[in-house]
Protein backbone atom coordinates (compact mmCIF):
# COMPACT_ATOMS: atom_id res chain seq x y z
CA UNK A 1 0.00 0.00 0.00
CA UNK A 2 1.14 3.30 -0.84
CA UNK A 3 1.74 4.98 2.68
CA UNK A 4 -0.01 8.12 1.35
CA UNK A 5 -3.11 6.50 -0.02
CA UNK A 6 -6.07 8.43 -0.07
CA UNK A 7 -9.31 6.64 2.03
CA UNK A 8 -12.64 7.92 1.90
CA UNK A 9 -14.22 6.96 5.16
CA UNK A 10 -18.38 6.94 5.20
CA UNK A 11 -20.08 6.88 8.97
CA UNK A 12 -23.84 6.91 8.88
CA UNK A 13 -24.66 4.27 12.46
CA UNK A 14 -26.76 6.68 14.71
CA UNK A 15 -27.59 10.54 14.27
CA UNK A 16 -24.21 11.47 12.76
CA UNK A 17 -23.63 11.75 8.65
CA UNK A 18 -19.55 12.06 8.39
CA UNK A 19 -17.44 11.62 5.56
CA UNK A 20 -13.61 12.31 5.75
CA UNK A 21 -10.37 11.96 3.86
CA UNK A 22 -7.30 10.46 5.33
CA UNK A 23 -3.88 10.22 3.86
CA UNK A 24 -1.81 7.43 4.88
CA UNK A 25 -3.13 5.50 8.31
CA UNK A 26 -3.10 9.18 10.55
CA UNK A 27 -3.00 12.37 8.60
CA UNK A 28 -7.02 13.45 8.46
CA UNK A 29 -7.11 15.84 5.90
CA UNK A 30 -10.86 16.41 6.35
CA UNK A 31 -13.78 15.36 8.82
CA UNK A 32 -17.39 16.32 8.19
CA UNK A 33 -20.17 15.66 10.73
CA UNK A 34 -23.36 16.84 10.57
CA UNK A 35 -25.82 15.68 13.31
CA UNK A 36 -28.94 15.13 12.92
CA UNK A 37 -29.27 15.14 17.32
CA UNK A 38 -31.69 18.65 17.27
CA UNK A 39 -34.28 16.60 15.11
CA UNK A 40 -34.67 13.88 18.06
CA UNK A 41 -34.41 15.61 20.89
CA UNK A 42 -38.18 16.42 21.63
CA UNK A 43 -38.43 12.43 21.36
CA UNK A 44 -36.39 11.94 24.04
CA UNK A 45 -33.82 9.51 21.88
CA UNK A 46 -32.79 9.16 18.39
CA UNK A 47 -35.78 8.04 16.21
CA UNK A 48 -34.56 5.60 13.75
CA UNK A 49 -36.62 6.80 10.69
CA UNK A 50 -35.66 10.55 11.04
CA UNK A 51 -31.97 9.46 11.34
CA UNK A 52 -32.05 7.72 8.10
CA UNK A 53 -34.21 10.18 6.22
CA UNK A 54 -31.18 12.89 7.22
CA UNK A 55 -28.36 10.79 6.28
CA UNK A 56 -29.98 10.63 2.71
CA UNK A 57 -30.86 14.28 2.48
CA UNK A 58 -27.23 15.23 4.11
CA UNK A 59 -24.96 12.78 2.35
CA UNK A 60 -24.04 14.38 -0.98
CA UNK A 61 -23.53 17.44 0.70
CA UNK A 62 -21.37 16.19 2.99
CA UNK A 63 -19.19 13.93 0.38
CA UNK A 64 -18.72 17.11 -1.52
CA UNK A 65 -17.28 19.16 1.83
CA UNK A 66 -15.18 16.52 2.75
CA UNK A 67 -13.68 16.98 -0.67
CA UNK A 68 -13.28 20.20 -0.59
CA UNK A 69 -11.81 20.48 2.90
CA UNK A 70 -9.24 18.04 1.80
CA UNK A 71 -8.70 19.21 -1.45
CA UNK A 72 -8.91 16.19 -3.31
CA UNK A 73 -10.99 15.30 -6.10
CA UNK A 74 -13.03 11.99 -6.11
CA UNK A 75 -11.15 10.06 -8.34
CA UNK A 76 -7.60 10.26 -6.37
CA UNK A 77 -9.15 7.87 -3.83
CA UNK A 78 -8.01 4.75 -3.71
CA UNK A 79 -10.00 3.43 -0.98
CA UNK A 80 -13.82 3.46 0.60
CA UNK A 81 -14.15 2.21 4.06
CA UNK A 82 -17.92 2.41 5.54
CA UNK A 83 -19.11 1.13 8.94
CA UNK A 84 -20.89 -2.09 8.69
CA UNK A 85 -22.08 -2.08 12.29
CA UNK A 86 -23.39 -2.00 15.05
CA UNK A 87 -25.82 0.98 14.88
CA UNK A 88 -29.70 1.38 13.22
CA UNK A 89 -30.19 -0.70 10.41
CA UNK A 90 -31.85 1.80 8.12
CA UNK A 91 -28.84 4.20 8.67
CA UNK A 92 -26.00 2.22 7.86
CA UNK A 93 -27.40 0.65 4.64
CA UNK A 94 -27.56 4.39 3.45
CA UNK A 95 -24.00 4.64 3.62
CA UNK A 96 -22.72 1.18 2.81
CA UNK A 97 -25.48 1.59 0.10
CA UNK A 98 -22.88 4.72 -0.93
CA UNK A 99 -20.03 3.44 -0.21
CA UNK A 100 -20.94 0.14 -2.50
CA UNK A 101 -22.29 2.63 -5.25
CA UNK A 102 -18.72 4.94 -4.85
CA UNK A 103 -16.78 1.60 -4.96
CA UNK A 104 -18.17 0.17 -8.43
CA UNK A 105 -18.12 3.78 -9.99
CA UNK A 106 -14.70 4.74 -9.44
CA UNK A 107 -13.46 0.86 -9.58
CA UNK A 108 -11.80 1.27 -5.66
CA UNK A 109 -11.68 -1.30 -3.54
CA UNK A 110 -14.29 -1.64 -0.39
CA UNK A 111 -13.85 -2.10 3.66
CA UNK A 112 -16.83 -3.22 5.72
CA UNK A 113 -15.61 -1.54 9.44
CA UNK A 114 -16.73 -2.06 13.00
CA UNK A 115 -17.53 1.20 14.83
CA UNK A 116 -17.11 0.15 18.14
CA UNK A 117 -13.81 -1.21 17.23
CA UNK A 118 -13.18 2.01 15.25
CA UNK A 119 -13.44 3.73 18.67
CA UNK A 120 -11.11 1.93 20.26
CA UNK A 121 -8.44 1.78 17.11
CA UNK A 122 -8.57 5.63 17.42
CA UNK A 123 -6.27 5.58 19.74
CA UNK A 124 -3.69 4.75 17.11
CA UNK A 125 -4.38 7.91 15.32
CA UNK A 126 -4.41 10.05 18.01
CA UNK A 127 -1.22 8.36 19.64
CA UNK A 128 1.65 7.42 17.21
CA UNK A 129 3.46 6.20 19.77
CA UNK A 130 0.53 3.52 21.02
CA UNK A 131 1.71 -0.13 20.07
CA UNK A 132 -0.63 -3.49 19.50
CA UNK A 133 -0.97 -5.43 21.64
CA UNK A 134 -3.38 -2.66 23.96
CA UNK A 135 -6.45 -2.46 26.28
CA UNK A 136 -9.68 -1.21 24.71
CA UNK A 137 -12.37 0.24 26.79
CA UNK A 138 -15.41 1.15 24.67
CA UNK A 139 -18.00 2.92 26.24
CA UNK A 140 -21.03 4.34 24.05
CA UNK A 141 -24.16 4.51 24.57
CA UNK A 142 -24.60 1.27 23.13
CA UNK A 143 -22.06 -0.69 24.02
CA UNK A 144 -19.45 -1.10 27.09
CA UNK A 145 -16.84 -3.62 26.05
CA UNK A 146 -13.34 -4.24 27.37
CA UNK A 147 -11.14 -5.92 24.21
CA UNK A 148 -7.55 -7.03 23.83
CA UNK A 149 -6.68 -5.10 20.38
CA UNK A 150 -4.27 -7.33 19.02
CA UNK A 151 -3.94 -5.70 15.63
CA UNK A 152 -6.21 -3.91 13.49
CA UNK A 153 -7.60 -7.18 12.62
CA UNK A 154 -7.42 -9.15 15.90
CA UNK A 155 -9.15 -9.01 18.78
CA UNK A 156 -10.71 -10.45 22.09
CA UNK A 157 -13.97 -9.77 24.27
CA UNK A 158 -12.46 -9.77 27.33
CA UNK A 159 -15.84 -8.28 29.19
CA UNK A 160 -19.11 -6.49 28.40
CA UNK A 161 -22.27 -5.01 30.14
CA UNK A 162 -24.65 -7.94 30.91
CA UNK A 163 -27.75 -4.95 30.77
CA UNK A 164 -27.27 -1.43 30.42
CA UNK A 165 -24.32 0.48 27.88
CA UNK A 166 -22.58 3.09 30.84
CA UNK A 167 -23.99 5.71 28.29
CA UNK A 168 -27.65 4.49 28.10
CA UNK A 169 -27.11 4.62 31.85
CA UNK A 170 -26.13 8.26 31.53
CA UNK A 171 -29.24 8.75 29.46
CA UNK A 172 -31.28 7.10 31.64
CA UNK A 173 -30.26 9.12 35.12
CA UNK A 174 -30.71 12.63 32.98
CA UNK A 175 -34.07 11.59 31.93
CA UNK A 176 -35.16 10.65 35.51
CA UNK A 177 -33.41 14.37 36.44
CA UNK A 178 -35.48 15.97 33.88
CA UNK A 179 -32.48 16.78 31.71
CA UNK A 180 -32.27 17.11 28.33
CA UNK A 181 -30.71 14.28 25.87
CA UNK A 182 -28.16 12.98 25.19
CA UNK A 183 -27.56 13.07 29.02
CA UNK A 184 -24.11 12.28 29.27
CA UNK A 185 -22.69 15.96 28.77
CA UNK A 186 -25.16 17.64 31.29
CA UNK A 187 -24.30 15.10 34.18
CA UNK A 188 -20.63 15.39 33.15
CA UNK A 189 -21.49 19.69 33.49
CA UNK A 190 -23.78 19.35 36.64
CA UNK A 191 -21.14 17.28 38.57
CA UNK A 192 -18.24 19.43 38.67
CA UNK A 193 -17.01 20.71 41.50
CA UNK A 194 -19.52 18.35 43.55
CA UNK A 195 -18.95 16.04 46.81
CA UNK A 196 -19.30 12.56 45.22
CA UNK A 197 -20.46 11.31 48.71
CA UNK A 198 -23.28 13.30 49.49
CA UNK A 199 -25.39 10.07 47.92
CA UNK A 200 -23.00 7.32 47.17
CA UNK A 201 -24.15 4.60 44.79
CA UNK A 202 -22.23 1.07 45.65
CA UNK A 203 -20.37 0.17 42.70
CA UNK A 204 -21.39 -3.14 41.38
CA UNK A 205 -18.31 -4.76 41.04
CA UNK A 206 -20.26 -8.73 40.49
CA UNK A 207 -17.26 -11.33 41.55
CA UNK A 208 -14.33 -10.04 42.20
CA UNK A 209 -12.56 -11.53 39.46
CA UNK A 210 -15.26 -10.96 36.51
CA UNK A 211 -14.16 -8.09 33.75
CA UNK A 212 -17.95 -8.00 32.88
CA UNK A 213 -20.48 -4.71 33.87
CA UNK A 214 -23.55 -4.06 35.18
CA UNK A 215 -24.92 -0.34 35.05
CA UNK A 216 -29.02 -1.18 35.70
CA UNK A 217 -28.63 -1.51 39.30
CA UNK A 218 -27.24 2.02 39.82
CA UNK A 219 -29.85 3.35 38.00
CA UNK A 220 -32.37 2.05 39.94
CA UNK A 221 -30.92 3.59 43.16
CA UNK A 222 -30.88 6.83 41.52
CA UNK A 223 -34.48 6.03 41.06
CA UNK A 224 -35.58 5.39 44.26
CA UNK A 225 -33.12 7.40 45.85
CA UNK A 226 -34.89 10.65 43.67
CA UNK A 227 -38.50 9.28 44.64
CA UNK A 228 -37.72 9.47 48.41
CA UNK A 229 -36.52 12.94 47.87
CA UNK A 230 -39.31 13.92 45.81
CA UNK A 231 -41.72 12.32 48.78
CA UNK A 232 -41.17 15.99 51.31
CA UNK A 233 -40.25 18.40 47.74
CA UNK A 234 -39.51 19.16 45.00
CA UNK A 235 -35.97 18.24 44.01
CA UNK A 236 -33.68 21.07 44.32
CA UNK A 237 -30.83 21.79 42.05
CA UNK A 238 -28.03 20.92 44.60
CA UNK A 239 -29.93 17.63 45.45
CA UNK A 240 -29.66 16.95 41.77
CA UNK A 241 -26.10 18.32 41.17
CA UNK A 242 -25.48 15.73 44.20
CA UNK A 243 -26.48 12.90 42.56
CA UNK A 244 -25.31 13.21 39.27
CA UNK A 245 -21.94 13.93 40.68
CA UNK A 246 -22.70 10.70 43.09
CA UNK A 247 -23.87 8.37 40.42
CA UNK A 248 -21.07 9.32 37.85
CA UNK A 249 -18.57 8.68 40.29
CA UNK A 250 -19.89 5.26 41.01
CA UNK A 251 -20.37 4.95 37.05
CA UNK A 252 -16.42 5.35 36.43
CA UNK A 253 -14.96 3.99 39.38
CA UNK A 254 -16.02 0.49 38.01
CA UNK A 255 -14.89 1.51 34.10
CA UNK A 256 -11.04 3.08 35.48
CA UNK A 257 -11.27 -0.35 38.15
CA UNK A 258 -12.50 -3.44 35.42
CA UNK A 259 -9.88 -1.86 33.12
CA UNK A 260 -7.16 -1.74 35.31
CA UNK A 261 -7.75 -5.55 36.30
CA UNK A 262 -8.16 -6.42 32.70
CA UNK A 263 -4.77 -4.64 31.72
CA UNK A 264 -2.71 -5.96 34.85
CA UNK A 265 -4.30 -9.75 34.20
CA UNK A 266 -3.43 -9.53 30.46
CA UNK A 267 -0.21 -7.90 30.97
CA UNK A 268 -1.17 -4.78 29.01
CA UNK A 269 0.97 -1.89 29.21
CA UNK A 270 -1.89 0.83 27.47
CA UNK A 271 -5.61 1.30 27.71
CA UNK A 272 -7.28 3.71 24.86
CA UNK A 273 -10.89 4.72 26.30
CA UNK A 274 -12.81 5.00 22.91
CA UNK A 275 -16.46 6.38 22.42
CA UNK A 276 -18.73 8.72 23.78
CA UNK A 277 -18.17 8.05 27.18
CA UNK A 278 -15.00 8.79 27.13
CA UNK A 279 -15.81 12.66 26.72
CA UNK A 280 -16.56 12.37 30.31
CA UNK A 281 -13.90 14.98 32.26
CA UNK A 282 -14.74 13.08 35.68
CA UNK A 283 -13.55 9.27 33.48
CA UNK A 284 -10.76 11.29 32.26
CA UNK A 285 -9.44 12.50 35.45
CA UNK A 286 -9.51 8.81 37.40
CA UNK A 287 -8.00 7.18 34.75
CA UNK A 288 -5.10 9.08 34.39
CA UNK A 289 -4.83 9.39 38.08
CA UNK A 290 -4.94 5.25 37.97
CA UNK A 291 -2.61 4.93 35.28
CA UNK A 292 0.21 7.16 37.60
CA UNK A 293 -0.62 4.46 40.10
CA UNK A 294 -0.96 1.15 37.59
CA UNK A 295 2.19 2.95 35.42
CA UNK A 296 -0.24 2.27 32.57
CA UNK A 297 0.04 4.74 29.53
CA UNK A 298 -3.78 6.04 29.30
CA UNK A 299 -4.99 7.14 25.84
CA UNK A 300 -7.71 9.02 25.11
CA UNK A 301 -8.37 9.75 21.51
CA UNK A 302 -8.53 13.30 20.50
CA UNK A 303 -11.94 14.90 20.85
CA UNK A 304 -12.40 14.99 17.55
CA UNK A 305 -12.87 11.03 17.47
CA UNK A 306 -15.02 10.75 20.96
CA UNK A 307 -18.36 11.36 18.72
CA UNK A 308 -19.11 9.57 16.22
CA UNK A 309 -16.85 10.41 13.22
CA UNK A 310 -15.65 9.23 9.48
CA UNK A 311 -12.00 9.64 10.27
CA UNK A 312 -11.60 6.88 12.70
CA UNK A 313 -13.76 4.51 10.11
CA UNK A 314 -11.02 5.41 6.95
CA UNK A 315 -8.24 4.90 10.07
CA UNK A 316 -9.09 1.75 10.36
CA UNK A 317 -10.45 0.71 7.42
CA UNK A 318 -6.88 2.03 5.68
CA UNK A 319 -5.47 -0.30 8.29
CA UNK A 320 -7.36 -3.61 7.46
CA UNK A 321 -6.51 -2.78 3.91
CA UNK A 322 -2.61 -2.90 4.58
CA UNK A 323 -3.12 -6.31 6.27
CA UNK A 324 -4.71 -7.61 3.16
CA UNK A 325 -6.69 -10.19 5.72
CA UNK A 326 -10.53 -8.71 5.01
CA UNK A 327 -11.78 -8.59 1.05
CA UNK A 328 -14.79 -6.81 0.39
CA UNK A 329 -16.77 -6.88 -2.47
CA UNK A 330 -20.46 -5.67 -3.14
CA UNK A 331 -22.21 -8.28 -1.38
CA UNK A 332 -21.05 -6.60 2.19
CA UNK A 333 -23.91 -6.46 4.65
CA UNK A 334 -24.65 -4.38 7.98
CA UNK A 335 -25.40 -5.74 11.24
CA UNK A 336 -27.16 -3.73 14.06
CA UNK A 337 -25.76 -5.74 16.79
CA UNK A 338 -21.93 -6.26 17.84
CA UNK A 339 -22.56 -9.63 18.81
CA UNK A 340 -24.12 -10.24 15.58
CA UNK A 341 -21.22 -9.54 13.31
CA UNK A 342 -18.82 -11.82 11.64
CA UNK A 343 -16.03 -12.91 13.74
CA UNK A 344 -13.59 -12.68 10.88
CA UNK A 345 -10.18 -11.98 12.24
CA UNK A 346 -11.03 -12.36 15.94
O1 LIG B 1 -20.23 6.84 20.73
P1 LIG B 1 -21.46 7.67 20.82
O2 LIG B 1 -21.42 9.08 20.26
O3 LIG B 1 -22.67 6.96 20.11
C1 LIG B 1 -22.84 5.60 20.19
O4 LIG B 1 -22.17 4.90 19.38
O5 LIG B 1 -23.61 5.18 21.10
O6 LIG B 1 -21.91 7.72 22.36
C2 LIG B 1 -23.05 8.43 22.79
C3 LIG B 1 -23.17 8.29 24.31
C4 LIG B 1 -24.46 8.87 24.87
O7 LIG B 1 -25.03 7.91 25.74
C5 LIG B 1 -24.00 10.11 25.63
O8 LIG B 1 -24.82 10.41 26.76
C6 LIG B 1 -22.60 9.71 26.06
O9 LIG B 1 -22.09 9.01 24.94
N1 LIG B 1 -21.76 10.87 26.38
C7 LIG B 1 -21.28 11.11 27.62
C8 LIG B 1 -20.56 12.35 27.55
N2 LIG B 1 -20.63 12.79 26.25
C9 LIG B 1 -21.38 11.86 25.56
N3 LIG B 1 -21.39 10.41 28.76
C10 LIG B 1 -20.80 10.93 29.86
N4 LIG B 1 -20.13 12.09 29.88
C11 LIG B 1 -19.97 12.82 28.75
N5 LIG B 1 -19.28 13.98 28.78
ZN1 LIG C 1 -19.99 5.74 18.64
Amino acid sequence: MKNNMLTLGIETSCDETSFAILKGERKVLSNVVVSSLKEHKEFGGVVPEIASRAHLETLLACLKLSLKKAKVSLKQIDLIAVTRGPGLMGSLLVGLSSAKALSMALKKPLVGVDHVIAHVYSGMMSDPKLKFPFLGLAVSGGHTLLIEMKSPSRYEILGRTIDDAAGEAFDKVAKMLGLGYPGGPEIDRLSRGEDTNKFFFTRPILTQDSLDFSFSGIKTAVFYKVENLKKNKPLSLRDKKALCAGFQESVCDVLVQKSVRAAKTRKLKAIVVGGGVSANSRLRALFTKAGRQENLKIVFPDMSFCQDNAAMIAGLGAALHREGRQKDGLELSAYSDFNRRDRRGN
